[in-house]
């Protein structure tokens, strides 16, 4: 068992509850694992966020998540993620499916596609899976490939099979209109003297979650927001559609970043959305798995 999911039981199992996530998720615990590059990555695609044409009959794929420094919390805003994948047949094309994407000032990237299509490699199919680049200022590229709980070609591919990417195996969760839905939170192996950080001293920083850690979530996990404004906040989880299903925090909040300990509601596993509202106004909204 990978080290990380050998801690994630070590935490369920209440062992350690109460000691910090920034302890117990050290650099080597948190960082992505690269994957191969293939042949079908082409420079220059186009900056966008919607990757897939319409495809009749198939349903919308809506990957959203986070890019964190080597610390495991610190958001890297401005990462440019290059995402490339198989159209619907399995066959690459030189433009569709395929978008250049930054990350938000709190690290956030999202795109919509379509389940990519398998294809021949060799005598067997390789598992659906979505190639990532990414690129945050002189570090050196990071490449990885993202797979799909349940896919049956995961076994015999040795990339996907690996130990190495079974936190890059991610389940989707179908909403009322039938569509995917997925997060992938990626951790750099980037230091954070080198991340730009958000200056709260200015005026114009909008109340936001920065980061919920980790994430899948564990027992007792860590989440940290900024309130702009002395404020009453709540944070509720919701189901992906944005309906509530409980309320993890109530509290007022002064002008300030602000860090709390929550614990794992008692919810059947699958994607859920965690939602800050301050003052009774929804304002920020991060997506989590609960395992
Ligand atoms: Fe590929």
């Amino acid at each position: 068992m990978k080290r990380r999911q050998a801690l994630k039981s070590f935490i369920s199992a209440s062992i350690l509850p109460f000691l910090p996530f920034k302890q117990l998720f050290a650099q080597e615990e948190c960082i992505t694992t690269d994957d191969i590059l293939g042949p079908y990555f082409i420079e220059g695609a186009p900056n966008i966020s919607n990757i897939a044409p319409a495809v009749s009959e198939v349903p919308r794929l809506y990957i959203t998540g986070t890019v964190y420094a080597n610390d495991c919390v610190t958001p890297v805003p401005n990462a440019l993620i290059d995402v490339w994948q198989a159209n619907n047949d399995g066959a690459y094309e030189d433009i569709d499916y395929r978008g250049k994407i930054y990350t938000d000032d709190a690290g956030n990237y999202a795109f919509e596609s379509i389940q990519p299509g398998k294809y021949l490699n060799g005598s067997y199919y390789r598992p659906s899976h979505i190639h990532y680049k990414v690129l945050y200022k002189n570090n050196p590229e990071f490449v990885t490939q993202l797979y799909f709980e349940g896919d049956t070609s995961i076994d015999i591919d040795p990339w996907a099979s690996d130990p190495s990417a079974v936190d890059r195996i991610i389940p989707l969760t179908v909403d009322d209109n039938s569509n995917l839905n997925g997060v992938f939170d990626i951790y750099l192996d980037v230091d954070i003297a080198t991340v730009n950080t958000i200056d709260y001293n200015r005026n114009d920083i909008a109340s936001k979650i920065l980061s919920i850690a980790p994430n899948p979530i564990v027992e007792n996990f860590e989440l940290s927001f900024y309130c702009n404004i002395k404020s009453e906040v709540s944070i509720d989880i919701c189901d992906v559609m944005g309906r509530k299903a409980t309320t993890l925090y109530q509290s007022s909040c002064n002008k300030q970043l602000n860090q709390i300990q929550l614990k794992k509601p008692n919810l059947k596993a699958g994607l859920y959305i965690i939602r800050l509202a301050v003052d009774g106004r929804k304002v920020d909204a991060k997506r989590v798995l609960i395992p």
